[in-house]
């Protein structure tokens, strides 16, 4: 029994069969956490801009505020101008939020990449909230924020003068000597040029973008993390697929013994740039997560950690310095099992964590599938959740544990026709 319309940032949407989007989805809509001074994601974000702005390129990076972007999308601008294919994954229900099948959650901030290359801005970064149906744990949540940047450059004699500027520029910003670089990409057919591309021309895109990627990697994971400039910082490109650009690439950072993935690039296919109405232009994209970067520089444990309005994670940061993070106590945790008979064989685990979320807001931890059981007789199938119930800012009480928990099973029985156990 879904509402005929929802209510969304002051709009007014009609529903229908695809309709997905939460109550508790919806809250985090109007937080704006990319603009508030002293945020750790404010304060990374302004971080990277003004090293692009100091060493990306000759030309300046604009910088649009996300306040004149709806985080609503079309389809069309979250897959279809990007060459997503039409059986690609991110556009199910189970991965995204929709309002309608007109209208959902932009799952990245390359939604917006054809209205910022139409803006007429050669270079840009564009940092927003993004949202993605996922699991519970300390490092999911369903609501996130990714920073896109791009540079594109004319395919003639000038814009290639501009070009190798970039690159002598950027050669200069970005010690070597302080770098060690696993390239471990090839072109190949997995991973090839533009039919309409002259590798000549691409080789410099590539050579741009891998000096200024790993120019900003040096700032972050060296300069702005403290570490000292004894030991080269080490990177690695891996090769990868995305459908908006191509070749593709992965980037990885050694820190604190381990590689993290860090972000996602490539050079942009150039149907994005002619949905865009560029013409004669080609360059690079890349797009990354800000609370990963952002949790490991500062050593934040949780990610809920970001949406609280507790003086004691707020006070901790200010503009211009990613300091580490003093935890203040953990909360004792509570955990509660959630036990049903499916109605059918199945039921989606997203949906699941979606009513969790509901219900228990940021009170919720985690959630783990603990059993998964078939009864002999009757064939029943059954599962149960562990849910992790804890608040990051005070300890929780039995009963209201209790309450959070006995609304979560009733909502399951409500929204996925289960039997409770
Ligand atoms: N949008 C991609 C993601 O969310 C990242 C990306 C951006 C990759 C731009 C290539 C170019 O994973």
């Amino acid at each position: 029994s879904r509402p005929p319309s929802i209510e969304i940032l002051g709009g007014t949407y009609p529903t229908d069969e695809t309709t997905n989007i939460t109550p508790s989805i919806i809250s985090k809509l109007p937080e704006r956490l990319y603009s508030r001074p002293g945020h750790p994601i404010h304060i990374l974000k302004s971080l990277i801009e003004s090293h692009f702005n100091q060493h990306g390129a000759p030309s300046t990076f604009h910088c649009p505020s996300a306040d004149s972007f709806s985080p609503l999308v079309t389809p069309k601008q979250n897959f279809d101008d990007l060459s997503f294919p039409s059986d690609h994954p991110g556009r199910s229900l189970q991965d995204s939020y929709y309002v309608n099948r007109d209208l959902l959650l932009r799952t990245h901030t390359s939604a917006h990449e054809v209205e910022l290359f139409a803006s007429g801005h050669n270079s840009w970064l564009f940092t927003s909230d993004v949202y993605r149906r996922d699991e519970i744990d300390a490092s999911h949540y369903p609501v996130f924020h990714q920073m896109e940047g791009a540079s594109v450059f004319s395919t003639n004699v000038t814009g290639m003068k501009d070009l190798v500027d970039n690159i002598e520029y950027t050669r200069y910003a970005t010690d070597q000597k302080d770098l060690e670089i696993e390239d471990l990409t090839v072109i190949n057919d997995e991973n090839p040029y533009q039919l309409d591309h002259d590798p000549e021309q691409v080789d410099l895109v590539i050579e741009s973008l891998k000096l200024s990627i790993n120019g900003l990697l040096l700032k972050l994971f060296r300069d702005a993390a403290g570490v000292s400039r004894a030991d080269p910082l080490r990177v690695r490109w891996i090769p990868a697929y995305f459908p908006f650009t191509t070749p593709s690439y992965e980037v990885e950072v050694f820190f604190n013994g381990k590689w993290l993935e860090i972000l996602g690039c490539g050079v942009v296919q150039d149907a994005t740039l002619q949905h865009a109405n560029v013409k004669n232009k080609l360059g690079w994209a890349f797009g990354l997560g800000l609370e990963r970067i952002a949790m490991i520089l500062t050593s934040i444990p949780d990610i809920r950690l970001f949406w609280s309005k507790d003086h004691r994670f707020l006070s901790q940061f200010s503009s211009g310095n990613l300091t580490k993070f003093q935890p203040y106590s953990k909360y004792p945790a509570c955990y509660k099992d959630l036990s049903f008979w499916l109605p059918g064989p199945t039921v989606e685990h997203n949906d699941v964590f979606d009513l969790v979320r509901d219900c228990a807001g940021d009170l919720v931890e985690n959630v783990e599938l603990i059993d998964d059981f078939i009864h002999p007789k009757n064939q029943k199938r059954s599962l149960c959740f562990r849910i992790n119930y804890r608040s990051m800012d005070r300890s929780l009480s039995n009963e209201e544990v209790n309450e959070i928990h006995t609304r979560v099973a009733s909502l399951s029985k409500d929204r996925l026709g289960v039997e409770i156990r």
